[in-house]
């Protein structure tokens, strides 16, 4: 009897909210426009050591202060590739890898995401006369998957953002990448693939433009589709595409839609870009209802990944940046209020929980008192796996 409450309590939790929840260290992906061209001059990988910005000392900080376990590292091909499918730049790959390292080092999972937009210098890759084929971003991916084969914090975005072309061949050749994948992991299906359909991968769009159908279908060389999910951006903005500082919507109806296809296709999707402009009051209510609703639907949001830092100043229009003052980082309010604040306030499962525990329990307004209490809970799934067990 006990033993089955303490279950029911562990499901509860892990209903919640969002099981990973981190930020984009972007940066180097600065210079990528949307017909995949990449102005190389312009690129800065967010480590100080490379004249970027402090993506190393952002990433400790929000692992430490935001709970944050999983960061987003934007790359482009061109810097890591010359020609689509020619030889890897090991020079410019050791750079990224020193940021890839520093993400690690924080014990979050890491997502690699290439950010070309199904693009190389203007053509799509499958589907332009001339362009990048297929097996050109198999080889890209092979390479990556190769050299982060032992690590299962370490996971791929294939692409970032498709649009304007077909998507049931952009999904076929989505299967060869991962198939490509796989077979350089030896099989192991344990890295998590994130897959992105049309329109810029947008949340609102995922059904109207059978993105999702043809995404669904996409299966590991084993037939399994364990631990491939579907990559989700939506801004707030009237068109959608971040670059507004008015927030129009809270976007509950796109991701109310989007969750009711995920749950009927029994998958899971990773939100890896949103974002609102940090000093607007309109954008602070609606983005606030935007994570709520993607916490409380953490069934089949696994993740909620937000837009951007790294790089970018604290001034940019949709910076998570944190500031540096007196020796230290202080989130942005946007960051404390809509993305750590909602992440807080996400405990729908903790009531549950309350059955099983008779240590007593007070969560108070206090922000610090806040952490402890949740980092505790955090530690709650392994401490009542053991008890089952
Ligand atoms: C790697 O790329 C950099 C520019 O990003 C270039 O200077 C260097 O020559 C390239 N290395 C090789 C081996 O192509
Ligand atoms: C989002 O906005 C809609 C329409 O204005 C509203 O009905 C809904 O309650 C809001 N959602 C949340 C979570 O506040
Ligand atoms: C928001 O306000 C802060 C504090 O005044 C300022 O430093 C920052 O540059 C502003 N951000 C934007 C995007 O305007």
């Amino acid at each position: 009897m006990i033993k089955s409450l303490v279950f029911l309590g562990a499901a509860g939790l892990a209903a919640a909210r969002v099981q990973f929840l981190g930020v984009s260290i972007a940066g180097g992906d600065f210079g990528c426009t949307i017909d995949g061209t990449c102005s190389l001059s312009s690129t800065q990988i967010p480590l100080k050591s490379l004249g970027g910005g402090d993506g190393e000392g952002q990433m400790k900080f929000f692992a430490q202060s935001n709970m944050y376990n999983m960061f987003r590292l934007p790359i482009a091909w061109q810097f890591l590739t010359a020609t689509a499918g020619g030889p890897i730049n090991e020079t410019n790959l050791a750079k990224y890898d020193q940021l890839v390292q520093a993400c690690l080092a924080t014990g979050a999972t890491c997502l690699i995401d290439i950010h070309n937009y199904a693009r190389f210098n203007g053509k799509i890759v499958g589907q332009s006369a001339g362009g990048p084929t297929d097996d050109d971003l198999a080889s890209l991916w092979t390479a990556l998957a190769t050299k982060y084969a032992t690590n299962d914090k370490i996971a791929f975005e294939l692409m970032n953002e498709p649009h304007d072309l077909d998507i049931k061949l952009w999904a076929a050749t989505c299967q060869k990448v991962v198939t490509a994948i796989r077979k350089a992991t030896n099989g192991k299906n344990t890295q998590i693939i994130l897959l992105s359909g049309i329109n810029f991968a947008s949340a609102g769009d995922l059904v109207k433009t059978g993105s999702g159908e043809a995404l669904v279908a996409i299966k590991n060389p084993d037939g399994t589709i364990e631990n491939l999910m579907i990559a989700l951006h939506k801004y707030l903005d009237a068109d959608n595409s971040g670059t507004h500082a008015d927030c129009v919507t809270n976007n509950t109806a796109a991701f109310g839609e989007a969750a009711a296809f995920l749950r009927a296709a029994k998958r899971q999707a990773i939100v890896s870009e949103t974002g609102a402009a940090p000093n607007n009051t309109g954008c602070l209510a609606h983005f606030c209802e935007q994570n709520a609703f993607i916490n409380a639907n953490s069934d089949v949001f696994a993740g909620l990944l937000t837009w951007g830092a790294g790089s970018f100043g604290t001034d940019y229009l949709l910076s998570e940046t944190p500031f540096f003052e007196g020796g230290k980082f202080i989130n942005q309010p946007l960051t404390q209020q809509c993305v750590v604040g909602t992440f807080m306030a996400s405990t729908a499962g903790v009531s549950s929980l309350m059955e099983v525990t008779t240590t007593p329990m007070e969560v108070t307004k206090d922000g610090a008192s806040t952490v402890v209490v949740s980092a505790w809970l955090m530690l709650l799934p392994a401490l009542l796996a053991y008890l089952v067990l």
